[in-house]
Formats: structure tokens, sequence, C-alpha cells
């Protein structure tokens, strides 16, 4: 039985507070299935720069490059926010790890079970079935990354910043394959959700994915929407999409949205993935949930901790090809959810509320 070797990066707030549980959750479904867990924990993020005066430590980098998959908590907080922009947990360490392992592709699935839809501020007459939707995320390029990215005092005194959105046609090509194939798995449709009619980059953007689906994928029925038309349609109808496909700002900002209309940004997984194979000749990815460090909720006790599971479950599914196991966490999340109405408070709505550990408890006691 294979030895899954993957690094832990718990960082900021409620990051080790879900990790803590979702590492009990791998632990008992790895022993179940004969699997052994071979992972080491690292400061990352506002921890990176207290224990280490650094957001990405060499150390818990080394590690990650040791290992055949990161699971990742989350970074950032008030406590860090007046140090230098540049040097703050989210840009000096998420960003630069994402680029280190060009993990380009990120995937957000956007999955309401039926029986949680009174979770969803939508109304139950809009998604009677719940919403199985995915955003495929470009992560590695896009105004985050483009240079110059400055701020200079002009002339008056006066001061200006500047950031700076370039694509090149090869990493809108290997994202849009990343969407064709995630399309062909299920609905086989892709909606690219671009700002064409103002963007140059979305200009590019929707010429690359048009020529690039009529050569490689004819089959898969693709669409194009500008992203304000997006946000709206994700409200009024989101089972009108299948794979909801942009770049990487506007699928930031759209995935949490797509979270919420699914019950709680403590609910949204997801996937990094890149060019990397591991050690088993699968994806190297980093696996993290959607959703940030909560500081509002964290110490309490009362984070939802599904994110983390979930993406946990993801890590086995791409990066150890264990689609049974990653299947059966997300079962165990699912039936605790909805069958057993354990939830806690994110999605809760009247009813009785857990915690972050009696969650993770009942989704345990589901694995068998
Ligand atoms: P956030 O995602 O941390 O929180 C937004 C809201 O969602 C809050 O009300 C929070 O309580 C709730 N929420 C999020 N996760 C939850 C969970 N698991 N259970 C229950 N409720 C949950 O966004 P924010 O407040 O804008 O950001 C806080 C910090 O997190 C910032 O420093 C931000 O940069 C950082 N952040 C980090 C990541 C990451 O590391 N991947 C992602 C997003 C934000
Ligand atoms: C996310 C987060 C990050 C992003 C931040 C923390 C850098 O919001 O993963 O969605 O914008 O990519
Ligand atoms: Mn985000």
């Amino acid at each position: 039985m294979p030895t899954l070797k993957f690094a832990v990066l718990p960082g900021d707030y409620i990051g080790p507070e879900v990790m803590t549980e979702a590492l009990r959750v791998l632990e008992h479904v790895a022993k179940s299935a004969g699997h052994s867990l071979d992972y080491k924990i690292a400061d990352v993020g506002g921890a990176g720069i207290d224990n280490h005066g650094k957001a990405l430590p060499d150390s818990t980098l080394a590690l990650c490059r040791e290992a055949d998959a990161i699971l990742f908590g989350s970074v950032g907080g008030p406590k860090w926010e007046k140090l230098p922009p540049a040097e703050q947990p989210e840009r000096a360490a998420l960003l630069p790890l994402r680029k280190a392992f060009s993990l380009f592709a990120n995937i957000r699935p956007g999955l309401l079970y039926k029986d949680l839809v009174d979770a969803s501020p939508l109304k139950p007459a809009r998604i009677p079935n719940g919403i199985d939707i995915v955003c495929i995320r470009e992560l590695t390029g896009g105004i985050y990354f483009g240079q110059p990215k400055t701020t200079i005092t002009l002339e008056n005194g006066e001061r200006q910043a500047c950031d700076t959105m370039v694509y090149k046609t090869s990493e809108i090509e290997r994202i849009a394959e990343t969407a064709a194939v995630t399309a062909r798995a299920r609905g086989k449709r892709v909606c690219s959700v671009d700002k064409a009619n103002v963007l140059e980059t979305s200009v590019l953007w929707r010429k690359t994915v048009t020529d690039y689906f009529a050569k490689k994928h004819p089959d898969i029925a693709l669409t194009h929407m500008y992203v304000d038309n997006a946000a709206m349609q994700l409200a009024r109808d989101p089972n009108q999409f299948d794979v909801l496909f942009t770049e990487n700002m506007f699928g930031d900002i759209l995935s949490d949205e797509m979270a919420v209309i699914c019950g709680s940004l403590g609910m949204m997984s997801s996937a990094s993935l890149g060019t990397g194979v591991n050690s088993h000749g699968k994806p190297f990815g980093l696996y993290e949930p959607a959703g940030g460090t909560a500081p509002d909720i964290a110490g309490k006790g009362v984070a939802n901790p599904c994110a983390q599971v979930l993406s946990a479950a993801l890590m086995l599914r791409y990066s150890f090809g264990l689609a049974d196991l990653a299947a059966k966490i997300e079962a165990a999340v699912r039936k605790t959810v909805t069958q057993d109405g354990v939830r806690t408070g994110d999605i809760a709505f009247g009813r009785p509320s857990v915690g972050t550990k009696a969650m993770a408890d009942a989704i345990i006691a589901n694995l068998n």
C-alpha cells in the first residue's frame, strides 16, 4: 500500500483549526484502506512571519518540494495588515507558492446538496435540486502577477498606483485545456467569462479560447459571457452553467459568489494544479479552502471544517489517484450535513449548530 507524502501548511486564524480536523478525517480514511500518511506540518503566512521572520520560510518551501502534494489552510489577517503590502502573508506566501509550482489551474467545485438548499441565500424554487457547477480559474497570470506593479509619487505630490493585467496565448490555452477536460467529464458545456468589451487581455482571451476549442474540443459547447452579466446570472440561475471558466481576478470574485449561493464559503474546496508530476505519476497540487482565515470567528471552535476536509479529498483524488477514498470522504460530508443535519453556524440558519470538532466527529462516524 502506498505512503501518502504531503506537506501540511495550516497558516493563520481558522487555518490550524480546520486543518486539525481534516487531518483526523484523512487519518481515518487512510487507515481503513491500509494507506499510511507521511506528512510534516510547517509554518506559512503570518505563522511564518512570527516564527521565522518570513511568510514563506525556506524550510517550508523545501518541505513542499519534497512532498507529493500540499494541503494548505489559509493565510493572512489583521495581525499582519500593517506590514508593507508585499510582505503580507497573502502576497509573500500564497502567491509565491502558487507561482513556484506553476499551479495555473484552480478548480473550485460549486456544489449545493439538494437537502442543504435552505442554507443558500437563493430561493429554493430557483434551485430545487441544489447546485452543481464548477469554476475553473486561471491562477498564475493576469493582474495578480503582471508587471509593472508599482506605487509612485507624481510631481504634484499625488500618489499613483498601478497593477497590470497581462496574458499570453500559451497561458490562456493551457487553462482552456483544463476547462475542456473538466467539461468533458461533466455536462460538456463551458462558459468562458471575460470583459472583452473593455479589456485587451479579454479580447485575446476570447479569441484564443474560441480558436482553441474549435481546434481541440469542437464537441464541447463553448459560450462567452461578460463578467458583470456572469455575476448576475450566477445569482439568478446558477445551474445554467456547467463549467464556468475565467481569468484570475474574475475567478477569485465569482468563486466567492458561487460559494455562498452553495451555502457557505466554509463549504468550498479547491485544487490548484500545474504541469508538475509527483512520485506517484500524478499531478502535484496544492489543496486549500476557497475562503480565507475568517478572523471574525477564529479561536471559537466554530469554523466549518468541510472546505478543508473536501480539499483533502481532492488531494486524494488528483495527487494520489485515490478517487474511491475521495468519494468516501465526500459522501460522509454530504451525509453529515444533510441526512444527519450536523451543521456549523454558517450553514445552520436557525437550526441547532455544532462546533468544528463535533462536525468532524460526525464526518468520521459517517466514513464507515
Ligand atoms: P474570509 O474568507 O476569511 O471570510 C469571509 C467570511 O466568510 C467571514 O465572515 C468568515 O467568518 C466566513 N468564513 C470563511 N470561511 C469560513 C468557514 N470555514 N466557516 C465558517 N465561516 C467561514 O475573507 P476575509 O474576511 O475577507 O479575509 C480574512 C483574511 O483571509 C484576509 O487576510 C484575507 O486576505 C485572507 N484570505 C486568505 C485566503 C487563503 O489563504 N487562501 C483566501 C481568502 C482570504
Ligand atoms: C483565494 C484568495 C487569494 C486570491 C488571496 C488570499 C491572495 O482570495 O484563494 O481566493 O485572491 O487568490
Ligand atoms: Mn478569494
